[in-house]
């Protein structure tokens, strides 16, 4: 089975996003979608994103790796009487039930960027924007101090090393790769830009409860987790964890916490 799945459909991505919907809701209300465009919205989860697309009438379809986050995203579609919206089971990097230039926008935040083929991510989202449409991707950044960089390299630092040739997600943070994926695919340099942007994360209890969340329910940190028991180190790993949602916790209140990390915003005009 693709790898990716199985690291996704480990957990339950819902405990996350619901951490995510203020700032997921923002961003989407700043990129003015309106009634009858058509949207893509690829690594979707449970429609952190897409859901705020389909309450602006736009036609919206959702792709995810992961079925037990589709299953929840047309939960929710359903339960808020949604009709236009649907989420499919697919890859980023094989896109092969969408039709070349299909969409007004195509979107990824923080989706896309986890498919294993970088390159083929690129061409698929290329061929599957219309001429004149938009990609817009959001990666979160190698290294960068704030908090899912920092939980993702003190991750991989407890699980065993990658298979050969694996190459790392956080690799889509870095623009001059940006540049060279997409210029594979076609697209000539100025017409991709780049921002740095802010998303917030807010969780209605303690910064040590929201990392028993992602111990629990992002396969990445219970990957983590794994591994350390196997080395006799689980207690390091949370103490690092907690080390770091403890300093970067904004919130007045010691029941909530409220995190803001940084990510590479990229705009492709197709
Ligand atoms: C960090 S979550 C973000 C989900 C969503 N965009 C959000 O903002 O809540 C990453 C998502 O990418 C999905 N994903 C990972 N690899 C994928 C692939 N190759 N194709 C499609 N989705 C993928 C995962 O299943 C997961 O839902």
């Amino acid at each position: 089975m693709n790898p990716n799945k199985v690291l996704w459909e480990k957990g339950d991505f819902t405990k996350i996003a619901s951490t995510m919907r203020d700032s997921g809701e923002e961003l989407v209300a700043s990129l003015g979608v309106k009634k009858g465009m058509k949207v893509l919205d690829l690594g979707c989860g449970d429609g952190n994103t897409a859901i705020p697309f389909a309450r602006t009438g736009a036609d919206i379809i959702g792709v995810d790796i992961a079925q037990n986050l589709v299953d929840a995203g047309n939960e929710r579609a359903r339960k808020e009487g949604l009709g236009n919206i649907r989420f499919f089971e697919g890859d980023a990097a094989d896109l092969n039930g969408q039709k070349d230039g299909e969409f007004d926008l195509t979107f990824s935040i923080f989706g896309a960027m986890f498919a294993s083929n970088p390159f083929k991510v690129a061409n698929e989202m290329v061929r599957v924007t219309k001429k004149g449409g938009k990609i817009i991707m959001g990666n979160w950044i190698p290294n960068d101090p704030t908090l899912v960089a920092q939980i993702l390299k003190i991750s991989s630092a407890y699980t065993p090393p990658p298979p050969e040739g694996f190459i790392s997600p956080m690799t889509w943070g870095v623009e001059k790769n940006v540049i060279e994926r997409f210029g594979a695919a076609g697209i000539p340099e100025e017409k991709i830009s780049f921002e740095r942007a802010l998303f917030i994360f807010r969780a209605p209890y303690s910064p040590k409860e929201y990392v028993s969340v992602f111990k629990n329910f992002y396969g990445p940190t219970m990957n983590a987790f794994d591994a350390a028991a196997k080395n006799d180190k689980s207690d390091e790993l949370q103490k690092e964890l907690e080390d770091l949602f403890n300093k970067h916790n904004t919130s007045a209140s010691t029941d909530k916490t409220e995190i803001t990390a940084a990510y590479l915003k990229v705009t492709v005009q197709c």
